[in-house]
């Protein structure tokens, strides 16, 4: 069974494309149950270097008793702390990571923006590059992380500097531009946004995944002061 999470995509598509014949794949928002006899992996994208916070608390609910466990990284720049977090989840529940890496994506991030030649060069890439790893992944490699706990001081200092200090991005608003299409109440994976007296609202259960502003087709979603522009543009294709 593949659990995924994904804002942009990436993560999604490389799921997919790990995906052996008639095995099951969820989103992380899903009920997940895990048979024992049948392989578990994860695919995700690196948020300040670490695991999407949704995702570790849903991974410390489930059930794992699996015989084979694998994580995937997508990531614009590295996986930083996010396969030893997953390691130690592991742990925690007493198993092994048997297996991890990190793919290199366009970045979802409106401040780092991946440039345009970079971006097709690693989308033309990509399905070579997973069927590199699904092939890693029938073979049952080993590539072990050393466990350690998610969220250290970096992966806290790095959410401070990135919500607080640049631009200020977790207040999150809709301007006028908005033509009330309900994309991104749609699209929301934590049902975060609603319609509150015929205007779009955020409930503050965030994760960051960048869906709602790389998805609004008029860009009126603000991340503090900062809108997607042409060049900070990414949606999986
Ligand atoms: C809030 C946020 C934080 C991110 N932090 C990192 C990071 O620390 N390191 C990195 O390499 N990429 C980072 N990225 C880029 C994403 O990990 C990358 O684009 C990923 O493939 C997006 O996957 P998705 O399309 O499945 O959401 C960040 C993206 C967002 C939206
Ligand atoms: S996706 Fe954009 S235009 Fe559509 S409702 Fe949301 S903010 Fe408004
Ligand atoms: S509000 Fe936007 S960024 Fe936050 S979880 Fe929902 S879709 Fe993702």
């Amino acid at each position: 069974m593949i659990i995924y999470f994904s804002g942009t995509g990436n993560s999604e598509s490389v799921a997919r494309g790990l995906l052996k014949e008639g095995e099951r794949i969820a989103d992380w928002t899903e009920e997940i149950s895990v048979a024992a006899d049948e392989r578990v992996g994860f695919v995700f994208p690196v948020y300040c270097g670490d695991v999407p916070k949704g995702l570790i608390e849903k991974i410390r609910a489930v059930r794992i008793d699996a015989e084979y466990v694998f994580a995937v990284a997508t990531a614009g720049g590295n996986a930083g702390h996010s396969l030893n977090s997953i390691s130690y989840l592991m742990k925690e529940k007493g198993i092994d990571l048997d297996y991890g890496t990190c793919l290199k994506m366009p970045d979802s991030c409106i401040l780092f923006p991946t440039s345009a030649a970079e971006t097709s060069q690693l989308l033309d890439t990509e399905s070579a590059r997973v069927n590199e790893v699904a092939a890693e992944l029938d073979s049952k490699k080993i590539v072990r992380f050393a466990p350690k706990k998610p969220f250290p001081f970096q992966t806290k200092a790095m959410w401070f500097f990135f919500r607080k200090v640049v631009g200020r991005i977790s207040e999150k608003s809709v301007d006028e531009k908005c033509v009330m299409c309900l994309k991104c109440v749609e699209g929301c994976p934590v049902d975060n946004i609603e319609v509150r007296d015929g205007k779009i609202v955020f409930k503050g259960k965030c994760e960051d995944c960048y869906r709602c502003i790389q998805s609004c087709p008029e860009r009126a979603i603000r991340f503090g002061s900062l809108t997607v522009t042409d060049k900070t543009h990414y949606i999986h294709p």
